[in-house]
């Protein structure tokens, strides 16, 4: 069981997943990425059924291993199409269901306490203030919007326009902008990679 908690949240292309990955290799912390949870909700509903269907035939599984983030839907393989422009698109408006939330909040938290290294590290947009409030370490991980649109821009196809509009979305949902109480902020628009890990595990080893 995963005692020690990183919780990690930010807006798109903060660099959190990247980051929150490397600190957990680093650590030997397993490493769950709530947002694909969420993009896989997103394919599983183009499928166009109605949302009590599709709340009961949600099955998702992703590997907790920093080095393998294969994701399932049911029996097929969905790791690279999670990150694609489609999935990009259709999840913030079903993020914004209550029963959809509830649904990856549970399954989040039991991802957690299923968890067989000593520690993990969890990363979102509520995992801070709904997830793990009560995580030993929480951190607001961000940057300025022209360094996130860039960064994004080299790591996927998503447009600016579309990334945009998803934080703004998402934003209404849920406040990843600004740090809620005890939560650390972490400006990374003048760090680079090594440094933003630097400063999450100083953080981390300061809470050891
Ligand atoms: O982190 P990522 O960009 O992969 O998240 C995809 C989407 O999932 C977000 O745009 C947001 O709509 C939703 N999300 C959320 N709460 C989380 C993680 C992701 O609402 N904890």
């Amino acid at each position: 069981v995963a005692s020690f908690v990183v919780a990690i949240d930010g807006p798109a292309g903060s660099g959190k997943s990247s980051v929150s990955k490397e600190v957990a290799r680093r650590l030997g912390f397993g490493y769950l990425d709530t947002g694909a949870g969420y993009r896989a909700f997103a394919l599983h509903s183009l499928s166009g059924a109605a949302l009590p269907e599709l709340l009961e035939s949600f099955d998702y599984q992703i590997s907790l291993n920093p080095d393998s983030q294969q994701v399932l839907l049911g029996e097929r393989d969905i790791t690279l199409d999670i990150r694609g422009e489609v999935a990009a698109r259709a999840v913030s408006a079903i993020a914004r269901d209550p029963e959809v939330r509830e649904l990856q909040l549970r399954d989040a938290r039991s991802r957690i306490s299923t968890c067989t290294q000593s520690g993990i590290v969890v990363e979102g947009r509520d995992i801070t203030t709904v997830v793990a409030p009560d995580a030993q370490v929480r951190i607001l991980l961000t940057a300025s919007e022209s360094v996130r649109l860039a960064r994004r821009g080299l790591e996927q196809t998503e447009t600016a326009e579309s990334l945009k509009a998803r934080d703004a979305s998402d934003s209404k949902v849920v406040e990843f902008f600004t740090p809620a109480d005890g939560v650390a902020l972490v400006d990374t628009s003048d760090l680079n990679f090594e440094q933003s890990v630097q400063a999450v595990i100083g953080l981390v080893e300061a809470a050891q």
